[in-house]
This record gives C-alpha cells, sequence and structure tokens, in this order.
C-alpha cells in the first residue's frame, strides 16, 4: 500500500510517498531562513513561501521515486494530509492540495494528527526496511518540538492518551526565546546545544525547574524564560557575551531536567518502561544521553528518529501514521468537507 502525504503545518512543506513504514520518497522544502530575522514563524510569509513550495516539492517527490507525475494514480493507492495542530493558513495550503490531488486521481484522504506523525516518527524506516524493531505497545512517548511538549501513552496504534502537556511554551520554544534573549539567532536549539557541549553541558546558573513539585505529570516553561529574562537584565553586555555559553548550558539544563524528572515520574506512574522520543528537540544528542540513562535506570528502552530528518517536521512520518489509518479504513468521508484543525489534540 503505497501513500502520498504531504505536511505543512509551519515551517516545512514536505511531501513523501510510503509504503507501510518505509519511506520511498521524501522531500522537504524549510523555510527556516525566511523566518529567521524575525526569529520565530511568521505566518503570511509561510503561507506565501508554502503555496510557492508545494507543487515543485510534490513534483520532486514523484520525480524521486522515478515516476511519471501522469501514472502517479497507478502507483500510490492513498493521499494523506496534516489535519492540525498547526497554523491554520499554513494548514490550508497542503490541505487544498491534499483535495486537488485525491479528486484528479480518485484517491481517498487520510487526515493525520501532526502530534501522532511525531510519535510514528521514531518506527520510520529507510527503503530498505531499516531499522526493523517491530511494535510492542504500550510505550511512553514524548513529543518535544518547537510547538509541543506531550507525553503520551501510546496503548496501541492510533490509540493514544495524553498524560502530560505543556500548559504555555513549549520546551523548542523556550530554548528559542531564550536563545533570542542572547542574540543566538533562530532556531534556537540547535546553537544552544552546541554551546553548551562546549563547557561539558554544566549547570553554573541552576535556573528555576517549573512544576516539578507538582503531582502531574504537565509543563511550564513560560516561568523559566521570565526567570532567564531578569536574570540576563541584571548582567551588562560584555558580562553576557562572556557568559554566554555558561548561560546557554544552564538553561538548557533546566529544560531538560525538567523534561526528565517529569518522565521519570511518568515511568513510576504507569509502569511502562518503553519509551520513544520524537519531535525537533529529539535531535539534541545531549538530551537523547539523558532519556537513555533514564531508560536505562528503570531496566527499559529507548527510541528515536533513526534519520535526522525524522527529528523536524517531515511529511514520511504523516504517510506511516496513514498506513495504520488506512488498514483500519479511517478515511475522510466527504473530502469537501475536510477542514484544518489549528488545535487538534491526541
Ligand atoms: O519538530 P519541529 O521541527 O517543529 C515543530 O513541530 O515545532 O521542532 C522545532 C524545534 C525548535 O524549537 C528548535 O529549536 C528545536 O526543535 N531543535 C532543537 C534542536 N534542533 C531543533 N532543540 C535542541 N537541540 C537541537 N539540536
Ligand atoms: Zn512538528
Amino acid at each position: 500500500m503505497k501513500i502520498l502525504a504531504i505536511e505543512t503545518s509551519a515551517d516545512e512543506t514536505a511531501a513523501a510517498i510510503t509504503e507501510g513504514r518505509k519511506v520511498l520518497s521524501n522531500v522537504i522544502s524549510s523555510q527556516i531562513e525566511t523566518h529567521a530575522k524575525w526569529g520565530g514563524i511568521y505566518p503570511s510569509l509561510a503561507k506565501r513561501a508554502h503555496e510557492e513550495k508545494i507543487e515543485p516539492v510534490i513534483q520532486n517527490t514523484i520525480k524521486k521515486l522515478g515516476v511519471r507525475s501522469e501514472k502517479l494514480g497507478n502507483t500510490i493507492d492513498y493521499i494523506a494530509v496534516t489535519q492540525g495542530p498547526g497554523l491554520a493558513i499554513a494548514l490550508e495550503v497542503g490541505i487544498k492540495k491534499a483535495k486537488e490531488l485525491a479528486k484528479k486521481y480518485n484517491k481517498k484522504l487520510i487526515a493525520v494528527n501532526h502530534l501522532e506523525g511525531h510519535i510514528y516518527s521514531c518506527f520510520v524506516q529507510n527503503s530498505k526496511g531499516n531499522p526493523k524493531h517491530e511494535f510492542t505497545f504500550p510505550y511512553l512517548s514524548f513529543v518535544i518540538s518547537g510547538g509541543h511538549t506531550e507525553i503520551v501513552l501510546f496503548k496501541d496504534h492510533c490509540n493514544y492518551e495524553v498524560i502530560g502537556e505543556t500548559l504555555d511554551d513549549a520546551a523548542g520554544e523556550a530554548l528559542d526565546k531564550a536563545a533570542k534573549m542572547l542574540g543566538l539567532g533562530y532556531p534556537g536549539g540547535p546553537v544552544i546545544e552546541r554551546l553548551a557541549g562546549e563547557v561539558d553541558n554544566k549547570d553554573f546558573y541552576h535556573f528555576p525547574r517549573p512544576m516539578l513539585k507538582s503531582n502531574d505529570l504537565n509543563f511550564s516553561f513560560s516561568g523559566l524564560k521570565t526567570s532567564f529574562f531578569y536574570f540576563l537584565k541584571k548582567m551588562n553586555e560584555k558580562e553576557k557575551i562572556k557568559d554566554l555559553k555558561q548561560l546557554g548550558s544552564s538553561y538548557q539544563e533546566a529544560v531538560f531536567d525538567t523534561i526528565i524528572q517529569k518522565a521519570d515520574k511518568a515511568i513510576q506512574q504507569t509502569s511502562v518502561n518503553q519509551l520513544t522520543v520524537g519531535g525537533g528537540v529529539s535531535a539534541n544528542l545531549y538530551l537523547r544521553k539523558k532519556f537513555r540513562s533514564l531508560a536505562k535506570k528503570f531496566r527499559g528502552s529507548i527510541l528515536f528518529p533513526s534519520f535526522k530528518y525524522l527529528t523536524g517536521d517531515n511529511a514520511a512520518m504523516i504517510g506511516v501514521v496513514a498506513n495504520y489509518k488506512a488498514q483500519k479504513k479511517q478515511f475522510v468521508k466527504d473530502i469537501e468537507q475536510l477542514d484544518r484543525i489549528p488545535r487538534l489534540t491526541l
């Protein structure tokens, strides 16, 4: 069963052709440079960039498969698209294109939740079918990105229970905002990772770890951001620049330590010790190390996306989710009625 998948929920215009868990063809066009000067995603620019890129990205994906566009109808079985959560005007572009193609090739549509994509990203295989690990439910799945910080009990295919989430900023967003305050540009996560690595990821300042005393599994990063802001306000530019690595490292540690302590609590509360970690921030090697030690502490296992492109937004993960939805016959009933859901939950 081959699926053409489309993803336009934030700042990547992406398409992929998948078969089961295998990615046969994948194209991602990033808008990072467009948004860098704004320090975050600028919605109307995102919409325009998606509109410009969507057709070439899809054509490239088809070409990479070695199929002529006119013959696509004979090759694929379904079309999948991200319905939400995400930026409304960005989601719209992908959905409109998916509807067009579904009509043109007379294919059923599958609407996918972007968060499901990040969860399944840990199970996506390359075209040769690697890595081979099978599903052994249940998993405790973490989605840690610029838009989300979620702890999800992944019970079975397409069956989830959100047991913890952020009440305000997402972890990636918290890193991006701190990087902006330090004048490090966007996206901030990778820059802070590099700076922190240069001082062995040490915690120099011990910034607050929000919500650790609460018994629930929710996060809140806006207080940490505010305390960082006031901390920086007391420093002059020279001190800030001199201390850049120490500041970045300590801030990153506050974010990651909070995540790991909540993860520890989640394992204890659910008795599930098989972990998966996806989303943009899961590219961070130091965070991976922390998660690996946690899994070891509980004699559990851990999976991350196997290829770097699968940590960020991509359509391959959307196609793989769609494969399981198709098996359950979860198709869009009325194509005309399909609409974006910017605040879609699991
Ligand atoms: O999943 P993603 O590409 O988009 C969303 O769905 O949000 O995640 C983007 C986020 C940004 O906040 C970015 O700073 C963060 O992922 N990120 C990282 C790293 N690479 C990307 N954070 C920490 N370390 C990294 N290496
Ligand atoms: Zn994402």
